[in-house]
C-alpha cells in the first residue's frame, strides 16, 4: 500500500474544493440562464432515471451491454419469436413499475410549474416523467405502459401482462408501443421535438449519449437557431463539445441544485 503524505492529502482536497467551486458556479450560471429563459425545452435519455434503478443502454452495466437489441427490440425480432420479444417487454415493465421518480424527475417538474413554454422531450420509454408529474411531454421512443397492434397499430388496452402477447379485434398481434431499431418515430412528436427546438432560448440536455438519432441531433438543432445549451452527464457525451455549460454529475443530484438556483432569480 502506498502512503500519501499529509501534503498530497492537503493538495488532493483543495484541488476538489477547487472542482466543487467551479461546478457550484456553473449551477449558479445555469440556474440563471433558465429563470429568465422565455422558451425551454429539456431532453431526457435513460441517465435521468438511473437514480431510480434503471440501467441505461450503454453504459458498462446498460441494457444493450446485456442482450443484442436486434434480438429483441426490431420488427423483425417480434416476427421470429413474439413470446419471447414480448416476455422480455414484460419483465422490464414489471420492473419498472416496481421504480420510483428520483429528485431529478422531480426537479423537472417543479421547472414545469416554474418556467413559461416548458417542453420535456424524452427518450425515455420508463413512464417515469408521467409519474412525477410532468405534464407537456414528447415521448419520442413510446411508452412501455402503453400498446398497439402489430400490422396496424390499433391502440390497446392491456389489462395484466401474460406469457403471450394478446391478439387484437383485427387478427394481429399486440406488441407494446414503442420504437423498435429500424422502425420510424411517430411523426407528430417528433415534428413538435423540432418545432420546439428551433424556437427555444435554453436547451437543456440530462444524460443522454445522443448517439440515438434523430433525438440525438436535436442539441445541434437547438445550438444552429442559437439556445443556450446546458448538458448534466456523469461523462461527456456527443454533444459536449457544442455545449455552453457541462455540469459533471448525477442527475438526482445535480438537478434539484440547478432549479433551486433558478427559484432566486424568479
Ligand atoms: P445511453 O445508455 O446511450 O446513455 C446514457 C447516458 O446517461 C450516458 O451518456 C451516461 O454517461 C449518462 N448517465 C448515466 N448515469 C447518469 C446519471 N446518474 N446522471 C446523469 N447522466 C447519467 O441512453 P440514451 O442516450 O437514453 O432507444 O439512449 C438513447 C436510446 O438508445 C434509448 O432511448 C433507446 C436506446 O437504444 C430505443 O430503445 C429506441
Amino acid at each position: 500500500m502506498e502512503e500519501i503524505s499529509d501534503k498530497e492529502c492537503r493538495g488532493g482536497g483543495r484541488l476538489k474544493d477547487e472542482q466543487n467551486d467551479e461546478l457550484n458556479k456553473l449551477i449558479e450560471i445555469a440556474g440563471e440562464r433558465l429563470a429568465f429563459s422565455g422558451r425551454t425545452i429539456v431532453l431526457t435519455g435513460a441517465g435521468v432515471s438511473k437514480e431510480s434503478g434503471i440501467p441505461t443502454f450503454r453504459d458498462t452495466d446498460g441494457i444493450w451491454q446485456k442482450y443484442k437489441p436486434e434480438e429483441l427490440a426490431t420488427r423483425e425480432a417480434f416476427m421470429a419469436n413474439p413470446t419471447r420479444v414480448w416476455k422480455w417487454y414484460r419483465d422490464r415493465a414489471l420492473s419498472v413499475r416496481e421504480k420510483k421518480p428520483n429528485p431529478a424527475h422531480y426537479a423537472l417538474v417543479e421547472l414545469e410549474a416554474l418556467l413559461p413554454h416548458f417542453l420535456l422531450i424524452t427518450q425515455n420509454i420508463d413512464n417515469l416523467h408521467r409519474r412525477a408529474g410532468s405534464k407537456e411531454i414528447v415521448e419520442l421512443h413510446g411508452n412501455i405502459e402503453r400498446f398497439k397492434c402489430f400490422e396496424h397499430s390499433h391502440p390497446y388496452e392491456l389489462s395484466s401482462w401474460g406469457d403471450e402477447p394478446p391478439i387484437c379485434h383485427c387478427g394481429s398481434l399486440i406488441r407494446p408501443d414503442v420504437v423498435w431499431f429500424g422502425e420510424p418515430l411517430p411523426q407528430a412528436e417528433l415534428e413538435c421535438a423540432f418545432a420546439e427546438t428551433e424556437k427555444c432560448e435554453v436547451f437543456l440536455s440530462i444524460g443522454t449519449s445522443a448517439v440515438v438519432k434523430p433525438a440525438g441531433l436535436l442539441p445541434y438543432i437547438a445550438k444552429r437557431y442559437s439556445a443556450f445549451l446546458i448538458e448534466i452527464n456523469i461523462e461527456e457525451s456527443e454533444i459536449t463539445e457544442i455545449t455552453d455549460i457541462f455540469l459533471r454529475g448525477k442527475a438526482a443530484e445535480l438537478l434539484p441544485k440547478v432549479v433551486e438556483l433558478s427559484l432566486i432569480h424568479i
